[in-house]
């Protein structure tokens, strides 16, 4: 899997859609299953070795705790509800069949309700921004901490560009094949 989606696709009429939305489960999703657990697991160490002498870690904790669940639900019902209803969107409009054979009318609510839940994350990771300093280990980590703090930065990134392919790029492209295209 590339590390880039070439948007340069993505004109009109828009029918790399669908490939955009299986590049970021591919990308975006996978990675964040992979490493959620990894980090759950690493602030539980560094929680056990060097918690008690740094009173944020424990914050730390419960704020990615959160944020990792709060995704797993999220990318699940972009998997199983949005995902699949755009890509026959796609395949309705490549075939010039006019109205896509999905369980809801239009695409705008489930995309809404999905950028709200975008925005929740991004306050989470905010959060966490702040109670880390900007992923700055404490003097008092030690290697493996300091490992896990890089994974959380790595994780804001990939959280930050993951969340900029959908909220700006495959939503507002779905609705507009949605309303435009018939
Ligand atoms: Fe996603
Ligand atoms: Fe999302």
């Amino acid at each position: 899997m590339s590390d880039t989606f070439d948007l340069t696709r993505l004109g009109p009429p828009h029918f790399a859609l669908d490939e955009l939305a299986d590049y970021i489960v591919d990308r975006h999703h996978r990675y964040v299953q992979g490493a959620s657990p990894a980090i759950r697991q690493a602030l539980s160490l560094a929680v056990d070795h060097w918690g008690a002498a740094h009173a944020p870690l424990l914050a730390v904790q419960a704020l990615f705790d959160e944020l990792a669940d709060e995704l797993d639900s999220h990318m699940a019902k972009e998997e199983h509800i949005l995902f699949p209803a755009i890509r026959d969107l796609v395949e309705a409009r490549r075939r010039h069949r006019p109205s896509m054979p999905a369980a809801f009318a239009t695409l705008l609510y489930p995309i809404r309700a999905m950028e709200s839940e975008h925005a929740r994350a991004r306050q989470l990771v905010a959060e966490l921004q702040r109670e880390t300093e900007h992923y700055a280990a404490p003097p008092v980590a030690d290697d493996a901490g300091r490992d896990c703090y890089r994974q959380l930065a790595r994780f804001d990134a990939d959280l930050d560009t993951h969340i900029h392919l959908e909220n700006d790029i495959l939503f507002p492209k779905a609705l507009d094949l949605e309303q435009h295209a018939a």
